[in-house]
């Protein structure tokens, strides 16, 4: 029996690559992401075009109730979960004073609870499709203090720090965990746009969709534990690690002093 890959946020951007990726190597699907994202015709242009069985999910996981719809239709309709890919994420929006109560809650139940939760809830279909594995995308961000992204860097610290975890638990169910820290990707129009616009060296950090989700498909498939991809990202994690506190602390502020005369 063919398994199947449970994919979170699989409409657009990095989750649809990895479906994408999933699909070529030919796992079925079951793809997840809010109404009105375009999963029918995703669906219908996979199954057309690669000749795997995709089922869909139109759910808003920062409502937790989704989780458990998730877990209850896999389970019903006696699905296979060999792959958990833990994708779906808010992304950052700007300075903590600014953003809502309610976007942050939005964006804390998107990338912590609904990971988690869903993790816990799928565990027992995983344990029984072993060896399995999950890939939770999490982002260079959860290493990193960084200006407008306090609440999106948390929430990925979170997710890297859960994976560790769990790599080390999981082992003897023979299930894998993987944590993919991406730099920046090329996914929405607006982040292209944005990148586009940013120094040489940042470029450099940058990737696009499809390599990414090479990279971290390989990694899961290799039970890596942690993967930055990227030579340029890898580099800025080594500096990271030497350069003293005090020179960090002055790049920080003099990005923080940037965004802040932008902002007025
Ligand atoms: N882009 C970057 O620079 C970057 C860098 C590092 C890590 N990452 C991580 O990579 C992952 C994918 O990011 P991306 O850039 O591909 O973002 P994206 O293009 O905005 O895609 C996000 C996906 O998550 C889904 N999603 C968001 N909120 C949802 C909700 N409430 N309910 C259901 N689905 C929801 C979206 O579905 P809809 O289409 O239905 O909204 C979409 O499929 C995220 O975890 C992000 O944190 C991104």
């Amino acid at each position: 029996m063919k398994p199947y890959a449970v994919i979170t946020g699989a409409s657009s951007g990095l989750g649809k690559s990895i479906a994408l990726e999933l699909a070529h190597r030919n796992i079925n699907l079951v793809l997840i992401a809010l109404p009105y994202s375009g999963l029918p015709e995703l669906s219908d242009f996979i199954r057309t075009n690669i000749q795997v069985d995709v089922h869909y999910l139109e759910l808003d996981l920062s409502d937790t109730k989704s989780t458990y719809q998730i877990s209850d239709y896999v389970n019903n309709k006696k699905l296979h979960i060999k792959y958990l890919v833990n994708n779906a994420g808010v992304l950052s929006k700007g300075f903590f004073t600014d953003l809502s109560d309610r976007f942050i809650l939005s964006q804390i139940a998107v990338n912590i609870t609904t990971p988690t939760l869903l993790t816990k809830l799928l565990l027992d279909n995983l344990k029984a499709s072993a060896p399995a594995s999950i890939l939770n995308i999490s982002s260079m961000a959860s290493f990193f203090a960084l200006p407008k992204k306090q609440v999106y860097g948390a929430t990925k610290a979170y997710l890297t720090s859960l994976s560790h975890s769990l790599n080390k638990e999981l082992k003897r169910d023979n299930i894998s965990v993987t944590a993919i820290c991406p730099g920046g990707l090329n996914t929405t129009s607006w982040l292209c746009y944005q990148n586009r616009c940013m120094g040489w060296l940042i470029r450099k950090t940058i990737l696009n969709p499809e390599d990414a989700s090479r990279i971290a498909v390989n990694a899961m498939f290799k039970k890596e534990k942690l993967v930055v991809p990227g030579v340029v990202n890898r580099c800025l994690m080594f500096v990271d690690k030497i350069l003293p506190d005090f020179i960090k602390d002055y790049l920080t502020n003099r990005e923080l002093k940037k965004l802040n005369v932008s902002k007025t």
